[in-house]
């Protein structure tokens, strides 16, 4: 097996072949692997049988792997024997009724995780176990190209300027800032950042998270979070990921953002995830 990495013909994505990642990985592959993520922004891995303790040896090699954000005491995984690292991304329920993990059903509009806190973990990794037959796809949005797309009006206007970024916890609904922060997890961010390892910028703005604009008034915000939020979506910049089961698939928080497509309730879908620790987001220069 040798290890090979193919882009996608796509805005964003690689496919990464001849690895098992059960494997403890030499330090020359894992190497690799995390250039070509930094290049790529995801990448995607087939036909792999991750345990969930492989899953995390496997993180491991590119950074700590992150707690959640979500409190022990909130977390279905933690009631159900996991430690806090491990989310289950599924709208499966045990005998009782209870969902026994999170991001349970339906559509999800495109976001970054965890950017509505001081440090967002840097890397998402998802491995699909089981899927419904159809739907349940993770699109992937290349937010560097996003930032080119910004008109240069817009772009002067919003240089150096910052966005709250509030997250509800059913992740199905903005939050309205006005009504109180109190309980919502929130965090100013750069609107425009550098990534800390390529130097590039993107814009770090999203539809689901992204819930005011520094300084503006709210309608004034949300016109300009709308105009932003259609050219982070435009089609040219957007890969959908279909999934097919042993699929891992790791993405880089500092300049992608994601989304789910509707699927049929009534179908089971369960992905494990974890996350890789990152730093405060660095605004650009
Ligand atoms: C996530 C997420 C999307 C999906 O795990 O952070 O947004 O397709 N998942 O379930
Ligand atoms: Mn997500």
């Amino acid at each position: 097996m040798s290890l090979t990495i193919t882009p996608l013909v796509a805005p964003l994505g690689a496919e990464v072949t001849g690895i098992d990642l059960r494997e403890v990985l030499d330090k020359e592959t894992a190497d690799r692997i995390y250039a070509a993520w930094l290049d790529h922004i995801v990448l995607v891995f087939r036909d792999q049988e991750l345990s969930k303790d492989e899953q995390l040896a496997f993180a491991r090699h590119f950074g700590s792997v992150g707690d959640r954000a979500t409190p022990k005491d909130l977390q279905n995984e933690v009631a159900n024997g996991y430690d806090g690292r491990i989310m289950l991304v599924t709208n499966q329920r045990d005998e009782k009724g209870n969902y026994i993990g999170s991001l349970q059903d339906g559509e999800m509009w495109f976001h970054h995780d965890m950017s509505y806190t001081p440090a967002p973990h840097k890397a998402t990794l998802l491995h699909a176990l089981e899927l419904p037959s159809e739907g349940g796809n993770t699109k992937f949005a290349n937010m560097y190209m996003a930032y080119e797309n910004v008109p240069d009006a817009l772009r002067e206007n919003l240089r150096g300027r910052r966005v709250l970024q509030a997250y509800n916890r059913s992740m199905l609904e903005r939050v309205d800032p006005e009504q109180g922060l109190d309980d919502i997890a929130h965090q100013w961010q750069p609107i425009f950042v550098k990534h800390p390892e390529t130097g590039r910028i993107s814009l770090y703005v999203s539809h689901l998270i992204s819930a005011w604009i520094e300084g503006l008034a709210r309608d004034e915000s949300e016109a300009i979070l709308e105009q932003l939020v259609v050219v982070a979506e435009d089609p040219s910049l957007v890969h959908e990921h279909i999934w097919n089961d042993g699929d891992l698939v790791m993405w880089d928080n500092r300049c992608s953002t994601h989304a789910r497509t509707d699927f049929p309730p009534e179908q089971s879908r369960l992905l494990r995830r974890c996350t890789i620790e990152g730093g405060p987001m660095i605004a650009a220069a």
